[in-house]
Parts: C-alpha cells; structure tokens; sequence
C-alpha cells in the first residue's frame, strides 16, 4: 500500500490545517525546513509542531532543505518523528546520516531535479528512503517535473541491484492525476493539492485511489 504524506508548506493557517491533517487518515505529516541559504526561503515549524505535539498523534516525515542540518536534525529527533531527511547535494552526508540513525529514526536522502542519482550510490545500502524531489525545492504550488517519471524507475533499479531497503517517495506538485503514473513509489508527498481543498480527508482518498498498489 502506497502512503500519503502530506505538506503544509503552503498552509495559510499552519495551526489550524496541522489540527485538521491531524484528523485525517494521512500517513504521515511531512514537514519542510527551508533554512534561506540551500533555498531562498526560511521555514521552521517546529515550535508549532513542539507546542500542538499532544494533539497530533501523526508521524513526521521531515525534510530538511538546509546547508547545514545538525541543529534540526537534534531538534526534530525529539518530536514523532518517522523519518529525517536530508539533501545528497550537501557536504557531511554521512555524518548527518549517523546522526539521525543514532537517534534510531530512520534517514532518508533528497535529490534536486538537476541532480544526477549517482550521487546517491556511497550511502544507498544505509539509507531508509529516498526522496525525489519533482519541483526545484523552496515553494509548494509547482508543476509537477515530467521527467521525474523516468528518475523514479532508474532509482528503482538501484535500489533492487544494490539489494537495499530504502523507500522511494516523490515530493512536489502531485495532484490526483499525477498519482495514477507513481509506480514504484512507497511514499506520496502531496502539499496544496490537499491543504488548498475543502475536505482534506477526500482529497487524500482520491491520491490513495489514484495512486494504486502497482509498486508491490
Ligand atoms: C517543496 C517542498 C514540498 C512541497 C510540496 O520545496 O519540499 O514538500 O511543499 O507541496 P506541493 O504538493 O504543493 O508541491
Ligand atoms: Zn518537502
């Protein structure tokens, strides 16, 4: 079964759609951290999310698009946090990584739609997911990247002939029609498909549909 994640990145009331995400049947609440230097913009919800932690029981799914991780990777390894996330363009990837598996959450790796997946091949028996990312990171309402289509099935083959576990998850303009062509992708990552409706829980069900079982 393919899981949903959902972004409030684009979120008018961060507050209040966290609380509402929080009653869905979503998988998981994805958290973006835009630190102003890897991408233009600053974003950091976690004191909200530290704050209405007792009354969101979802797990995190937490993708840091910072230059340098560590102070986060720390901060979100105190919440119910599922995965932690970073960027393979980084320098330190696995000192990064350790970090997040020494805390016993699970690591995942990001990569920008420029960026080729051999830079994925040092750490793809160690991490837990891969995300790939089908906007230029730093803004939710994007159009979904069409050759990400075929980056998916090349990562794909390189998880099966490297014999790793890792997870694919796809993260940027994935509406209800771009989820019918994500095989082969375990994790959903959907943000204002679904926060700029007016019922999240129907929304979600239409990606899940969608999205379909052809990965298994
Ligand atoms: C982009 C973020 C995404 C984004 C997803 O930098 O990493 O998580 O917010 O939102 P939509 O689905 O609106 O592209
Ligand atoms: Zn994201």
């Amino acid at each position: 079964m393919k899981r949903i994640s959902v972004s409030f990145l684009s979120s008018k009331n961060e507050e209040k759609d966290l609380l509402k995400l929080a009653r869905t049947n979503a998988d998981y609440i994805h958290v973006d951290v835009m630190d102003g230097k890897f991408v233009k913009k600053k974003h950091n919800p976690y004191k909200k999310l530290s704050k209405l932690s007792n009354q969101i029981g979802k797990r995190l799914d937490v993708h840091l698009m910072e230059k340098n991780p560590l102070k986060n990777i720390n901060y979100y390894a105190s919440l119910n946090t599922e995965y932690i996330t970073i960027h393979a363009e980084l320098e330190k990837v696995d000192k990064y990584l350790d970090l997040i598996k020494q805390y016993g959450i699970k690591c995942g790796l990001a990569i920008n739609p420029d960026t080729d997946i051999s830079i994925l091949l040092p750490y793809i028996s160690k991490i837990d997911l891969v995300l790939i990312m089908s906007v230029h990171p730093g803004l939710g309402g994007q159009t979904f990247i069409d050759d990400t289509i075929k980056k998916i099935l090349k990562v794909k083959k390189m998880i099966v002939s490297k014999k790793s576990k890792a997870k694919i998850s796809v993260d940027g303009g994935i509406n209800a029609e771009i989820a019918k062509r994500l095989d082969f992708v375990d994790i959903i990552v959907s943000g204002s498909y679904v926060t700029s409706s007016d019922d999240f829980e129907e929304s979600i069900n239409i990606l899940r549909k969608n999205a379909g079982n052809k990965n298994l």
